[in-house]
């Protein structure tokens, strides 16, 4: 089908991406990995995300990212995502708060051959690097987790903690809503061997917890030292989550993506690097780790801090894995950019 001059695209909807196995953690930490590699080896061209934000940057109700990317090796397609999120939604019943299209092309012909649901997919990808960044930051033989944020990523992250740490025995899955969280953790306890409690006190749940991974919709930061225990590892996938003393603390800093953190003033680690206090040596990407070019935590005693803002790579590499299943399996629904082109 590559390299075809067919403009057949295949077009996948929420409920294809789900049949094509999208909800399958481990597959998509395995993906998620491998972009990684293929990042750490620069076989992946990813410039920083660029950001639309409405009605201004400062005060944004909803907000446009455009991510795109190239990936080599024994991959070799281009695509884009098309990510957003909107303050109203998260207060609106039946809308997601993030809403996400990804569209796969060929890079010979620039054709786009897949369009998918993106939604789906940016959840599962955004707990599986908080995953993946867990394996690196916390401590060995970790048993408890607090999980702050119960909304769609809060969910898929009980999914990639409880794969990532096969260690896990208690999860903390804490949101300012507690009924939300409850609700959450109802439905989860009965997918895996861990016990999941419910809370709305986030803090004191930390300080019971070698691992803290937060993915809330806060607006200023909220997580400050004193949340912290000695030896544990905290793993932040939002923005405007920590105080820069929590950074500054750390022992370990693993991020996904140096270039395009410093891109993001909303990130503590951009903060420090605008300040002069962080450079690029002084943290570990996820390339780099996943390559063992560079180490995480490399004992139990330290605090490791952990931050993402997520690649387009990403996206592109689950949805081309979802194209191929659900060529196979015969799903989605086939529509053309035209029959003959009018002019050429
Ligand atoms: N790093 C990445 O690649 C990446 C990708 C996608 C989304 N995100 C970020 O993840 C975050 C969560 O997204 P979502 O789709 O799950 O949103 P959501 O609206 O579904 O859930 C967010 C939850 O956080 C809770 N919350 C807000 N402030 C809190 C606080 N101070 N303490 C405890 N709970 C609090 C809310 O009550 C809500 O339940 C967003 O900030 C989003 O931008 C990161």
């Amino acid at each position: 089908m590559l390299h075809s001059i067919d403009s057949e695209i295949l077009f996948l909807q929420q409920e294809d991406v789900i049949k094509a196995g999208l909800l399958d953690m481990k597959h998509v930490l395995a993906t998620v990995e491998k972009t990684y590699e293929l990042m750490g080896k620069g076989l992946i061209k990813n410039p920083p995300k660029v950001r639309t934000r409405i009605p201004d940057d400062e005060d944004w109700q909803s907000f446009f990212n455009s991510m795109p990317c190239y990936i080599g090796g024994d991959v070799n397609i281009a695509g884009i995502k098309w990510a957003a999120e909107s303050k109203k939604n998260a207060h609106t019943p039946g809308i997601p708060y993030g809403i996400d299209i990804t569209i796969l092309s060929d890079p010979e012909t620039v054709l786009p051959f897949c369009i998918l649901d993106g939604t789906l997919i940016t959840a599962m990808r955004t707990s599986a690097v908080g995953g993946l960044l867990a394996k690196y930051t916390a401590p060995s033989h970790t048993e408890t987790a607090a999980l702050v944020g119960a909304g769609v990523i809060g969910q898929t992250m009980i999914m990639a903690v409880c794969e990532a740490i096969p260690t896990l025995k208690t999860i903390y899955l804490c949101d300012l809503d507690l009924p939300k969280a409850e609700a959450v953790a109802a439905e989860y306890q009965s997918k895996y061997d861990v016990e999941i409690i419910p809370t709305s006190d986030s803090k004191a749940a930390a300080l019971k917890s070698q691992l803290i991974v937060t993915e809330t919709t806060a607006r200023k930061p909220f997580v400050d030292q004193s949340w912290l225990t000695p030896g544990c590892g905290l793993v932040s996938m939002a923005s405007n989550e920590v105080e820069l003393d929590v950074v500054r603390a750390a022992d370990v800093i693993c991020i996904d993506y140096w270039k395009q953190m410093i891109t993001y003033n909303g990130k503590a680690v951009a903060q420090l690097y605008e300040m002069g206090e962080l450079t690029q040596d002084g943290v570990s990407e996820l390339g780099d780790l996943v390559l063992g070019n560079k180490s995480g935590r490399t004992s139990d005693d330290q605090f490791v801090f952990a931050t993402s803002m997520g690649i387009g790579a990403l996206d592109i590499m689950v949805g081309y894995e979802l194209y191929k299943k659900a060529s196979e399996m015969g799903i989605g629904t086939k529509v053309k950019l035209w029959d003959k082109p009018l002019w050429e």
